[in-house]
């Protein structure tokens, strides 16, 4: 039968109708061990007790008032993570590409006459055009053109390009701190930091899209932490509120004195179920927590810089955000081997594939993982097409 769903995705033929922890099930009662969480989203896995408890109690409450009333539960998420980051302020959205949106428009409005935004070539940061025309990636823009102008693109981790590329237009430069989309880029650990000095040098907003990073994903609350900077704007979704849809733009004192009732908004921005679950999700990133991401994530970057096999180029990443990249373009052909035996992962592109686990797998996990996908790996070296690979048994 013809589905009737916009073809704008390339599905797999699975249909997953129920998660417990890390684990989900297909429609045919098969396991699934997820090691890609949503795409970075349900952090704490599926049906977790506690993000549970509070969305369900919410949800018997109180599900929707618009944001000209007041909201306790919004000002609580608001504090936390501003205390959290030392900023100012929040606007809740429902997602990445929105939060990013209002971060396009607040360095707009703190810009004045100045309101060019330097991105980064590889970038990832949504789908609405405002978002899109921040992307650099043109092959997204195909057919959708002409973008919005304002943005002017330099190469990703490249100090240098950013300083000539400054001119009296400029208001803002916008990065994600770990490029996720285009393959699990980390940058030089002084590109951060050599950013908010640029920005300070020259009186610019820095712009950190952490909607993929932030929210424990790379074992910190936010990935700048590491560098101990403090953005200017700072945006998060995704992992907010472990896969109900919620996004933030954190803004530093300086962005919040410039925006004004009416300047921007939102009808579904921050709803009380979601922001129910994301209070939630926020306490539950202690110290320990954190501590445990960063550790899973050096023992399965650790495991797999071990198996002994010349498919695998690198192994890299930063907390529970992986990328393996293999020196054919074997990626797909791999994910879809896994999902055959069980393993949920994603790629990006033919080169890399994206492990984003939640942060309560186990060691048993861990190592199941590990086992599986050496196997795949061997078969793959021996095997003599595509169709061979993914059918392996
Ligand atoms: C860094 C980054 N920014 C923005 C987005 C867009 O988020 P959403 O799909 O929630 O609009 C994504 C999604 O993958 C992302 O990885």
């Amino acid at each position: 039968m013809k589905s009737a769903l916009l073809q704008n995705y390339s599905r797999y033929p699975v249909e997953f109708v129920e998660g417990k922890g890390s684990k989900l099930y297909d429609k045919n009662g098969k396991e699934y061990l997820d090691f890609l969480s949503g795409i970075a989203v349900t952090g704490f896995g599926h049906q977790h007790n506690e993000i549970s408890k509070a969305a369900n109690e919410q949800l018997h409450k109180l599900w929707h008032v618009s944001n000209l009333f007041e909201s306790t539960p919004q000002e609580e998420l608001a504090a936390k993570l501003t205390t959290s980051t030392g900023m100012d302020s929040v606007f809740f959205c429902n997602s990445g590409t929105e939060a990013n949106e209002a971060a396009i428009k607040f360095a707009r409005k703190w810009g004045g006459d100045r309101n060019t935004i330097i991105a980064t070539n590889g970038s990832f940061h949504g789908r609405t055009m405002g978002s899109l025309s921040a992307t650099g990636q043109s092959t997204l823009w195909n057919g959708f053109t002409p973008m919005l102008p304002g943005f002017t693109f330099v190469d990703f981790n490249n100090l240098e390009q950013i300083k000539s590329s400054i001119d009296e237009n400029t208001c803002a430069i916008m990065v994600e701190p770990i490029q996720g989309e285009s393959g699990v880029i980390v940058p030089d650990e002084n590109y951060l930091i050599g950013l908010r000095n640029i920005c300070d040098d020259n009186n610019l907003l820095l712009i950190l899209d952490e909607v993929q990073t932030g929210i424990g994903r790379t074992g910190n609350l936010f990935a700048h932490q590491y560098f101990n900077i403090i953005p200017d704007i700072l945006t998060s979704a995704k992992g907010l509120a472990n896969g109900l849809p919620l996004g933030a733009t954190i803004c530093s004192e300086k962005v919040s004195n410039v925006i004004k009732p009416g300047d921007h908004g939102s009808t579904f921005g921050g709803n009380p179920i979601a922001v129910a679950a994301a209070n939630k999700v926020i306490d539950l990133l202690s110290v320990q927590q954190l501590k445990l991401i960063k550790n899973s994530g050096k023992q399965i970057i650790e495991l797999i810089s071990n198996i002994d096999n010349s498919l695998i180029l690198s192994t890299r990443g930063k907390g529970l955000m992986i990328g393996v990249e293999f020196e054919k373009p074997i990626a797909k052909t791999i994910a879809k081997a896994l999902l055959n035996k069980g393993l949920i992962v994603g790629n990006s592109g033919d080169m890399v594939l994206r492990l984003l686990p939640p942060f309560i797998i186990t060691n048993e996990d861990i190592q199941y993982f590990v086992k599986i996908f050496t196997f795949v790996l061997e078969k793959v070296s021996f095997s003599s097409g595509s169709s061979d690979i993914v059918n392996i048994n």
